[in-house]
């Protein structure tokens, strides 16, 4: 897991809430890390990229409630979602960094910390310890997840403007105010500790005002992390929350809850990433958390600003919200990547739209870097035969103009300004297009005096676009990684380092792929549309034809009509001939039967919506297609553990089981 010999680089980005999906604000922070574990990745580091579900809480346990279904359940399918967003987004986060608070190991992580804390203060005065327990009265907005006031009148929430809840019982504190002059020799010492400043500003402002404690525990809620040794109480939601930061690379284990060598290898972490609203939980209760346990503290809190969507923050409790998925599918995952890191300067608020995003798709993305490429690529495979040229003829001044941007590229990077940096590479597409507009290659091309002069300016454009396509890969890997193997290059962009880039890389002599177009150019209004479309279907799924299935009532939305899968989608589909083994009735539940199935390597128990059309013994013997790697769901208190497949017929959605007429074994897959 670890690569020796390489400096370590750790970087998480916030647990979601998981009491629904993730949206393109949520996203949003997540691109942002995978874009700075990209680049650090490039500049050869060891890269621990940790994300996950923040799944207690009130908010979880209502959620769950409205919906008629417990807590684990929510947050089982949720969190599902997010997974799979950050997979189409091609975010790859191994199983083990990606962390659910609900797991016995971060279960484990909390009440460890709590215990070295508590060891801590043992024989200590009362006055002097980190943790005690006291009566908490006041007012706690559930949806915010923070302290609006600690007195019992009624008060509303600062953030969201909504009625905040009375809280009172017994609760353990943790002493924050303790650790006011800890934290501001902390903030002296390590002047980058929050980035951006004005925002480091801000809690240090916070902080010299005077700490308040803060209640760690609650007696109301059951949907938490047990206190040990006092089950009644459960963690409250930021200090079961920022622990995950730990457990997520092995921290718990031993007594000290620090003998995993992967959690000494990389922490304490190198950048906590988040959205503005949360910086005081990371830049001042969690300090002061570690601090309290004898454990190293995070190097560097960065922040950024929020998506506005019609000028405020995207939230689905707001109902103004755009999804992820439709983007990706209409436009692809660079586009979205491209888009929100280049439209809003980092660190500040930003604006969400639909128009504006399809606008620079076509822009800067197939009309500025798509378009370079393919020409380019397009005059080397009919100029020379494919063969990337000499250079007999070097133009410095463009050379040199070439370096000096990528060094500020670069420089933007590290700084966090990622929309600089782009903006640096496309002014580096925009010096080839002037070259190219100015020498003229097709004119070169009309005769053998040129000859030299020609493939200077093609060995000159395919080197400046082999150092555009290493310097936005972080920020859009499908593409550039496309035009790195167009240019002739067999192995992984990611494995180039970006800060040893130079210019004259590319050998003469390279043999080209065949240029295709990597950001075929789009419609704007047939795009609105489409993404218009599918994001409806998220929003308002019943308002979808009901799915032709028989199994587990599924929800998921269906494509729209015009768009197409491929058939790597077609394929995650595992469905296997079934035969019908037994059936029967459910108490209580008039459509369902449970029906036991033989799919060849073993016996399923799979619920079927069909109870109103087939009887149990219409089913038994029957030779039925089941969907067998669907995640299994909980229906009536029973597992259903997969899908029966059936054609909805009619208006009311009849179904009809698809079965064989001719001789097929149990198990034998449909492809
Ligand atoms: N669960 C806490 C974090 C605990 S970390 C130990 C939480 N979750 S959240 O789901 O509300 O937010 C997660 C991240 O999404 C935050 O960084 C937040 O800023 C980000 N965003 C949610 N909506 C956003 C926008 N509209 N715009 C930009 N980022 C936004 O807080």
């Amino acid at each position: 897991m670890t690569a020796p010999g390489k400096p370590k680089f750790y970087l998480t980005t916030p647990i979601y809430y998981a009491n629904s999906r993730p949206h393109v604000g949520s996203a949003y922070t997540t691109i942002v890390c995978d874009v700075i574990a990209r680049y650090k990745r490039m500049c050869g580091y060891d890269v621990a990229f940790v994300t996950g579900t923040d799944e207690h809480g009130v908010n979880i346990e209502r959620a769950a409630e409205k919906l008629g279904i417990s807590p684990a359940e929510l947050v089982d399918r949720n969190q599902k979602l997010f997974r799979d967003l950050w997979e189409l987004l091609g975010i790859h986060i191994p199983p083990q960094h990606f962390i659910r608070t609900t797991e016995l190991r971060h279960v484990r992580a909390v009440q460890t910390l709590v215990r070295r804390t508590l060891e801590r203060d043992r024989g200590r005065e009362h006055s002097k310890r980190a943790i005690y327990k006291a009566k908490y009265e006041g007012r706690y907005c559930i949806y915010d997840n923070a302290y609006v006031s600690d007195t019992p009148e009624p008060a509303d929430c600062p953030t969201c403007g909504r009625p905040a809840e009375l809280v009172s019982e017994e609760n353990y504190f943790f002493r924050l105010s303790a650790y006011q002059n800890q934290l501001l020799e902390h903030y002296k010492n390590v002047p980058d500790f929050v980035y951006p400043d004005f925002r480091f500003n801000e809690v240090k402002s916070f902080v010299e005002a005077g700490l308040r404690d803060i209640s760690i525990s609650r007696k109301s809620i059951k949907w938490g992390i047990p206190w040990p040794e006092d089950p009644q109480h459960v963690f409250y939601v930021w200090y079961d929350a920022l622990t995950s930061y730990m457990t997520a690379i092995g921290f718990g284990e031993g007594h000290d809850g620090e003998t995993n060598p992967e959690f000494k290898r990389f922490w304490p972490a190198d950048i906590h990433a988040m959205g503005k609203e949360i910086i005081r939980f990371h830049a001042v209760y969690w300090p002061a958390f570690l601090i309290a346990a004898g454990l190293p503290l995070p190097k560097q809190i960065v922040a950024h600003g929020w998506l506005l969507f019609e000028q405020e923050k995207m939230s689905k409790s707001k109902g103004n919200v755009a999804y992820p998925e439709p983007i990706v599918k209409v436009l692809g995952n660079d586009a979205l990547r491209y888009y929100l890191l280049r439209e809003t300067v980092f660190g500040h608020d930003g604006n969400f739209s639909r128009d504006a995003l399809i606008t620079r798709y076509n822009a800067d993305l197939a009309n500025g870097l798509g378009n370079l490429a393919s020409r380019t690529l397009t005059m080397v495979a009919n100029y020379f035969q494919g063969v990337v040229p000499d250079c007999p003829l070097p133009d410095e001044a463009h050379e040199q103009n070439v370096v000096r941007r990528m060094e500020s590229a670069i420089r933007a990077y590290e700084g966090f300004d990622f929309s600089q940096s782009l903006q640096e590479i496309w002014q580096v597409i925009s010096l080839v297009d002037f070259l190219i507009v100015s020498k003229k290659p097709w004119a070169l091309a009309q005769g053998e005096a040129e000859r030299d002069q020609l493939s200077s300016v093609l060995y000159t454009a395919c080197e400046s676009l082999r150092i555009i396509a290493a310097l936005s890969h972080a920020i859009i890997p499908d593409a550039t990684q496309k035009i790195w193997e167009q240019l002739g290059h067999p192995g992984k962009l990611a494995d180039v380092r970006i800060d040893q880039l130079q210019w004259g890389g590319l050998k003469p002599g390279t043999r080209i792929g065949k240029p295709e177009a990597v950001f075929p150019r789009i419609d704007k209004e047939e795009a609105s549309e489409r993404i218009e479309a599918m994001e409806q279907e998220i929003r308002n799924p019943s308002a979808a034809a009901p799915p032709a299935s028989a199994g587990q009532g599924a929800t998921a939305a269906a494509p729209a009509a015009d768009s197409k899968i491929g058939i790597e989608d077609f394929a995650k589909v595992e469905m296997r001939v079934g035969i019908v083994k037994s059936a029967e009735r459910i108490q209580g539940a008039d459509k369902l039967l449970k029906v036991m199935v033989d799919i060849g390597t073993e016996v399923r128990q799979v619920l079927a919506g069909i109870a109103q059309y087939y009887t149990p013994e219409d089913l038994v013997g029957r030779k039925v297609v089941v969907v067998a790697n669907l995640a299994p769901r909980k229906m009536r208190g029973l597992e259903s553990n997969g899908m029966i497949v059936a054609a909805s017929v009619g208006p009311e959605g009849k179904p009809v089981l698809a079965t064989f007429t001719e001789d097929v074994p149990a198990g034998a897959r449909l492809k």
